[in-house]
């Protein structure tokens, strides 16, 4: 067994243990799953500090990481709520921006629009964008798949 293979208490390799400490202390938002980056779900957690977006309730994320290869964005929806949503268009899958008070889905994506809290607003798209479970502790949400 090398540093790889061997886990903590919590069943985390070294690699992943360093990556959540990385985030935890400000470097980032990281992914990190208990059986392997390569799944489309995981855990990301989220330094909100380091977002000044998110100072005012209304502002908008996009977040630095990505959950599972998934691009997020962090909603702040009071002073002390955050939603967490999937930035992949439910149309086809193209990467949505945030624009104003909502999302848009830029070329090569078909315009759909999207407010603040990933409702549908105009489009192709058949729904809004995907929310993602999230859970606020001591300024870090921790948001899942
Ligand atoms: S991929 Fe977003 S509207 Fe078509």
């Amino acid at each position: 067994m090398n540093d790889e293979q061997a886990t903590d208490s919590n069943g985390l390799t070294r690699r992943q243990a360093l990556a959540a400490a990385a985030a935890l202390c400000g470097f980032g938002a990281v992914a990190v799953t208990s059986t392997g980056a390569a799944q489309a779900s995981g855990t990301l957690r989220v330094q909100l500090s380091r977002y000044p977006e998110l100072k005012k309730v209304g502002g908008i994320a996009r977040i630095d990481d990505t959950l599972g290869g998934t691009p997020v964005a962090v909603v702040r929806t009071g002073t002390k709520s955050y939603i967490a949503l999937s930035l992949r268009c439910p149309h086809m899958g193209v990467e949505v921006t945030p624009r104003g008070s909502g999302f848009v889905c830029l070329p090569p994506g078909h315009g759909s629009v999207f407010s603040d809290t990933g409702a549908k607003v105009s489009g192709l798209t058949p729904t809004g964008l995907t929310r993602l479970n999230a859970r606020l502790s001591k300024g870090v949400l921790t948001i899942t798949g």
